[in-house]
């Protein structure tokens, strides 16, 4: 698979088979992904690796807290404070098209909240990734993280895996550090659910469109 077929192939799957991913698979994936260009060389990413059991009590305890307090609050900011104009309309028209798939009616909050909580189960996959970045770094070091993410994500892709990322499990930063025992300055950022795609699930079978470069290139 060429480079431009694998982010062609690329896309957020929300229901995977029951079927391991093997720790060689898994060690291949991040070999690869730890090549992302960074600032100066950074190389602001840390990763835990979940899964079986520890991955299962942890996604208990993320269920748990959503229940009990509902949304939490994750340690930086992803979204703007003020939605406007293209960028709601763009997020609209995406959670629309996740339940229009699903047949989940605007007014069924009972099966949308459902789907949201599906986020703490890394929709089923067998591998949760956990992704940190010392909280002293500034905003370069996001702009590689990103690099980073997508590396992964591609490197699975080629290693026929398929991804979800998921800001959403980065909403309990302390349920997670407790978990872990790790400190206060290792910030949350987001996960990424790991395995094989269920091609069979109707979730996975639409594609999210995108904007044509007439609307975001400018050739001088
Ligand atoms: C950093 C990041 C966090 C995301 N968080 C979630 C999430 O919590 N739950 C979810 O279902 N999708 C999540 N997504 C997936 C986006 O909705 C998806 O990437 C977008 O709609 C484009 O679709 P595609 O990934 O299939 O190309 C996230 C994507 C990114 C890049």
């Amino acid at each position: 698979m060429d480079v431009s077929e694998a982010i062609l192939a690329r896309k957020s799957v929300r229901a995977f088979l029951d079927k391991p991913v093997a720790r060689a698979t898994i060690d291949q994936v991040l070999e690869v992904a730890r090549y992302a260009p960074s600032g100066t060389n950074t190389q602001p990413w840390h990763v835990v690796v979940l899964s079986a059991e520890p991955m299962r009590q942890l996604q208990q305890k993320m269920i748990a807290q959503f229940e009990a307090h509902g949304p939490g609050q994750a340690d930086y900011r992803y979204y703007p404070r003020e939605w406007r104009s293209p960028y709601i309309e763009r997020r609209r028209a995406c959670g629309l098209q996740l339940y229009q798939t699903l047949g989940i009616k605007k007014e069924d909050k009972a099966r949308q909240r459902e789907q949201w909580v599906a986020n703490y189960r890394a929709f089923g996959a067998p591998v949760m990734l956990l992704f940190f970045m010392e909280r002293d770094l500034e905003a370069g070091s996001y702009m590689d993280y990103g690099m980073f993410l997508q590396s992964v994500m591609l490197a699975a892709q080629g290693a026929g895996l398929a991804t979800c990322p998921q800001a959403s499990v980065a909403d309990f930063p302390t349920v997670v550090r407790d978990f872990l025992g790790y400190e206060a300055s290792m910030l949350l950022l987001c996960g990424i659910a790991l395995g094989y795609e269920d091609t069979a699930a109707p979730v996975n079978s639409y594609r999210t469109p995108r904007e044509p470069l007439d609307n975001f290139v400018e050739y001088i």
